[in-house]
């Protein structure tokens, strides 16, 4: 354990244990940063009550009963009962050398490794891939790329929108055009044309709508010719899909889709053990769960709809199907749906009716983690200056081709000028996306998101290149800066004790799912960073060698902690900028 926060607990506990008890022993110690020591200890204001003794003098029996060994230099009761700590420079010079020496930047694993299925990016084929899928999307991956990191078994399941009635006018409108036009359509992403141009043929023609109409019965009935085009549609559907994941650096592959189609053969099921179970009642014809405690605006119990009075499936049927299935048959102990906040009633009450039916026990947690809409400069949805909404693969590239032209001036040849304008342009709509809280709105700015100041995904590139250029003038590979690390200098402190806290930001980050901490954490580090290279000069002739060693490998752990946390964040990370 190297971060001075949970040492800290640790050891807090244990006094709390030695001066009052066992039973005390699992207080939260309500530790903080403190502008007077490292930390602040506020465990004795809580206590104090229960305890029937004044706060300061609880306090200091605290102080009396804490084990400091090496990790404390001092321990003082201040204020109202605060207790102010400040840890010993060896003991952080030992934990970021120990830190340093680790491949893994102090990140430990989750025990035991639990199986996450994470629902993420899920574009619909009938409509075009927004902005909105693209954050769902990038979130999703830094989500999964930080469950796995530590040690979790995790499951990417693409819920597609892939299936229902819009088939059949997606099927006849591709008869129409043949085969190789649709395919090309299709590939390019000009998916909202294509729906477009066959539901205005809907809407126009009667022979068409007809046409339509039994081409979703012979697509629901399995016709082998008909599921034959739907996989066409979907194949070429999906090769776009794949572009915008393989410009964007996303993990996510074919293996990870898992459609609405595919729970087609399973609804029937779903519906008839949800009514033998009497969780599901008819009701004005159709099917509904009606979970306890939702209600509408009259007061009303509010159903969730499994089978419409048409006998159709919707929605909500496959996701009651998808969620008995992840945690039947995927195994799941935790569910991450990373879709819109606009979503947020259907998944709460799908989890009530999970739970109700009994396909969602208490051990399994299901969480909807809500993405806030991306708006435009005028503050409403996203789009073009024509209303319609923003293809994604031409959103990426001018978030290039604006990168390529701020990097301009700096004299790289072509190839590294569009190797490095196309790390910091796609890094760039990344990080913003990373950065906000994930259930917040925000606009869509590429001169905020490409500016080189602020808490921004260049920002956070440039301070890992400016490192390697220290390494690349020392001429030093900073594997080989290996301390040992002493701290003369309080931003030396600083930002070795910055650096030992990175393994639980990552914790924290996948517990909540929370992907901005991480941006705030890295934020932070590299502002400290700044301040340590400003006042601590590293390569300069008059700096001792020892000295000079130590700075290194802070420098190496710093670029080892901004690697790692930009990677684990899915942010593609240049050589130099
Ligand atoms: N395709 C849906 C949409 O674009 C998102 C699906 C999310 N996942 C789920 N299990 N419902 O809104």
């Amino acid at each position: 354990m190297t971060d001075p926060q949970l040492v800290l607990a640790e050891r807090v506990q244990q006094a709390l244990g030695t001066a009052f008890g066992s039973e005390y022993a699992g207080a939260d110690p309500l530790i903080r940063p403190s502008q007077f020591a490292d930390y602040q200890a506020n465990v004795a204001l809580s206590l104090a009550k229960r305890l029937r003794r004044a706060p300061r003098e609880v306090a200091q029996a605290i102080a009396d009963a804490l084990d400091a060994g090496d990790v404390f230099a001092k321990v003082e009761v201040s204020g109202p009962g605060f207790l102010n700590i400040t840890l010993s420079d060896s003991w952080i010079a030992e934990q970021a050398g120990r830190t340093l020496a680790d491949p893994r930047s102090g990140v430990g694993q989750t025990t035991p490794p639990q199986t996450v299925v994470v629902d993420y990016s899920a574009p619909n084929a009938a409509k075009e891939m927004h902005v909105g899928h693209l954050r769902t999307t990038i979130v999703g991956d830094s989500l999964v790329r930080m469950l796995e990191h530590l040690g979790n078994r995790v499951i990417r399941q693409n819920h597609l929108g892939d299936w229902g009635t819009q088939f059949g006018l997606l099927i006849e409108h591709l008869l129409d055009i043949g085969e190789p036009n649709a395919i090309a359509q299709l590939q390019a992403g000009e998916t909202n044309e294509y729906y477009q141009a066959a539901r205005a043929k809907f809407d126009s023609d009667p022979v068409f709508k007809e046409r339509s109409r039994r081409r979703v019965a012979t697509l629901q009935g399995g016709d082998p010719e008909t599921m034959r085009l739907w996989h066409l549609f979907m194949d070429a559907t999906v090769r776009y899909f794949n572009k915008v994941y393989d410009t964007l650096g996303v993990t996510l592959t074919d293996d990870d889709i898992a459609g609405e189609s595919m729970y087609n053969p399973m609804l029937a099921e779903t519906c008839a053990d949800l009514e033998a179970a009497g969780v599901a009642v008819i009701s004005e014809g159709a099917l509904c769960v009606f979970p306890p405690g939702f209600t509408g605006s009259d007061d009303k119990p509010l159903p969730l709809i499994i089978r419409k009075s048409d006998g159709g499936y919707g929605y909500a049927t496959t996701d009651m199907a998808a969620i008995r299935y992840r945690v039947r048959d995927l195994k799941a102990d935790r569910i991450l749906y990373v879709v819109g906040a606009d979503q947020s009633l259907h998944f709460q009450m799908i989890f009530a009716a999970a739970r109700q039916a009994g396909w969602l026990p208490d051990s399994v947690s299901a969480e909807h983690t809500q993405i806030g809409m991306m708006l435009g400069a005028d503050g409403r949805r996203f789009r073009t200056r024509s209303g319609e909404s923003v293809k994604l693969t031409d959103l990426l590239d001018e978030a290039v081709e604006r990168a390529s032209a701020a990097i301009a001036e700096r004299g790289y040849d072509e190839a590294t000028r569009a190797e490095i304008a196309r790390a910091v342009g796609i890094g760039a709509v990344k990080y913003a996306d990373l950065s906000v809280s994930h259930d917040s709105e925000y606009i869509f700015d590429f001169d905020r998101m490409l500016s080189f100041a602020g808490n921004t995904g260049p920002y956070m590139q440039y301070a890992t290149a400016r490192i390697r250029s220290i390494f690349r003038k020392g001429g030093v590979d900073p594997a080989d800066a290996t301390g040992p690390i002493l701290l003369d200098e309080p931003a030396e402190r600083d930002l070795a004790l910055q650096l030992l806290g990175f393994g639980t930001v990552i914790e924290n980050a996948a517990t909540l799912a929370e992907p901005h901490r991480v941006c705030a954490y890295l934020f932070e580090t590299a502002s400290t960073f700044t301040t340590f290279y400003e006042k601590c000069p590293v390569l300069r002739d008059d700096v001792p060698e020892a000295t000079r060693a130590s700075r290194l490998a802070l420098c190496a752990l710093t670029l080892s902690v901004l690697a790692t946390g930009l990677t684990l964040l899915g942010v593609p990370i240049p050589e130099r900028m």
